[in-house]
């Protein structure tokens, strides 16, 4: 929405404070209630937030992502946690299909319990401090429908931080490409490639999710109403979301299409407010340079910035002056790295294969700063701080790990101190 004050002052205030300007307007109070609201199950009188499920996983956007921070796996030391948002995608299951939803509606079967349990380990540096890590392996209890097929494969995922996504959308693609063809041609362990996804027929970037795996904002969010919230949008316009056809129950069970919503549970205007409302949403940091020299340049020389490439230009677009020609540093190189088997599953997605993961956006890291130790970092929550999620990197990144590994003990802590700040 364009404010409706004098073109001069609008200016200055664009310039001062451009995601304030941004989260002000109605629009954006709209689709926050949005990502807010609880969907409930069809049918209802209203017929205006009914649909929910068959199958599903929560029954709001913000469940999984409060204020837009992201998710934990359960924790195995207490009896029935869940995590937050914690979800097991599957290599697409004959009966269970791409993932397990753990909630149904009344008269429906929940299809099962995502939990996790560890082994731990532990690492000794050189210098001869030592850190824990937990290793995963992701179960599904009480499976409501049969076992697994033979084939069948899980990958866990948290929720992740979803700020800044309006910026990471406007990075030009050609700019990505070019990205990946300099780190295919200067011969480093970094070596990134594009998920290219193709989408009503156009092959595009990859550039949302662990993997990658969705081109644009609203392909995203139209996945998640189909597999977390079992909605249909425009994109995925199955009102059984995530249901195979082995799952007939589901299949046939009143669902929430609509004729005054384009016969959708979900129309284009209610995923339009939820897409504008993320898009919006400002990283907390990461809209200047880091003011940490130092640290920057250890950073760099670690051999970290080789995949968390600090900075990038946003392209023009008339629609969106906030998100347009600025620099921003999420500290991404938004292309897929193979980081080894410690990290990898055998669940490939698109061009993307198991142990293929997106580099982190890193921005926003200084909102959790005081909980290092106790976060949820990596595709599966298993790393408790910044020192755990770097000692998992192996593969392309094995090299920046043991050379991290091999700093003093105040470099790393300074290392540490400077991603915390980002
Ligand atoms: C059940 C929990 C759950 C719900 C509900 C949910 N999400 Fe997510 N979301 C996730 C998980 C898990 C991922 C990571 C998926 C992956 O890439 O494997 C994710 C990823 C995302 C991303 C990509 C972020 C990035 O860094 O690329 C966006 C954006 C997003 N969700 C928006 C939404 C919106 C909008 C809704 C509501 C329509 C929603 N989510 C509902 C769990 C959830
Ligand atoms: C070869 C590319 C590469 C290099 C080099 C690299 N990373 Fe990463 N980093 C990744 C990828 C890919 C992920 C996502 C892995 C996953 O979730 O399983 C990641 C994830 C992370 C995360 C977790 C973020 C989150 O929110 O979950 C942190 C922290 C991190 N990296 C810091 C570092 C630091 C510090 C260094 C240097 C010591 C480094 N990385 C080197 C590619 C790289």
């Amino acid at each position: 929405m364009l404010n409706p004050l004098p073109a001069t002052l609008a200016a200055l205030f664009l310039f001062i404070a451009p995601a304030a300007q941004a989260a002000d307007s109605l629009d954006n109070r709209i689709g926050e209630a949005l990502f807010r609201r609880m969907w409930v199950a069809a049918p209802t009188a209203t017929q205006a937030a009914d649909g929910l499920g068959p199958l599903y996983n929560a029954r709001s956007c913000a469940t999984c992502h409060p204020r837009g921070f992201g998710g934990r796996p359960p924790d195995p030391a207490v009896k029935g946690d869940q995590g937050v948002g914690y979800a097991i995608k599957l290599n697409n299951d004959p009966v269970y299909g791409r993932q397990i939803q753990s909630n149904a509606i009344l008269g429906q079967v929940i299809e099962g319990r995502p939990r996790v349990t560890y082994r731990e380990e532990t690492v000794r540096f050189p210098d001869g401090g030592t850190v824990r890590l937990r290793r995963p392996t992701p179960v599904v209890e009480d499976l409501g429908y049969g076992p697994f097929a033979e084939a069948t494969a899980m990958s866990a995922r948290v929720p992740p931080r979803v700020h800044g996504m309006g910026l990471l959308e406007r990075i030009p693609a050609e700019a990505i490409e070019a990205e990946a063809a300099r780190q295919a041609a200067g011969g480093g362990p970094a070596a990134g490639r594009v998920n290219h996804v193709t989408v009503d027929g156009v092959r595009q970037i990859g550039r949302f999710g662990w993997k990658a795996m969705h081109p644009t904002l609203n392909h995203q969010d139209s996945e998640a109403f189909s597999l977390d919230i079992g909605m249909s949008t425009p994109a995925y316009p199955e009102p059984w979301g995530d249901c195979t056809p082995a799952q007939t129950a589901c299949r046939s069970a009143p669902h929430g299409d609509s004729k005054q919503f384009e016969g959708l549970e979900i129309p284009s205007t209610i995923i339009g407010l939820i897409d504008g409302y993320l898009r919006d949403l400002a990283p907390d940091g990461g809209l200047e340079a880091p003011k940490d020299k130092a640290g920057t340049a250890l950073f760099a020389d670690t051999g970290c910035a080789a995949c968390h490439r600090p900075s990038w230009r946003t392209a023009e677009d008339p629609a969106q002056p906030a998100l347009s020609n600025r620099d921003i540093f999420p500290h991404s190189d938004m292309l897929l790295h193979d980081l080894g088997p410690g990290l990898g599953d055998q669940v490939p997605m698109g061009e993307a294969n198991g142990s293929d993961w997106r580099t982190t956006p890193l921005w926003g890291l200084n909102r959790l700063a005081a909980k290092d130790g106790e976060l949820s970092l990596l595709h599966d929550g298993r790393a408790r701080s910044v020192t755990e999620a770097i000692l998992w990197h192996g593969g392309e990144a094995q090299q920046a790990r043991d050379r991290f590994m091999a700093l003093p003990g105040d470099e790393r802590k300074q290392l540490v101190r400077y991603v915390l700040g980002l």
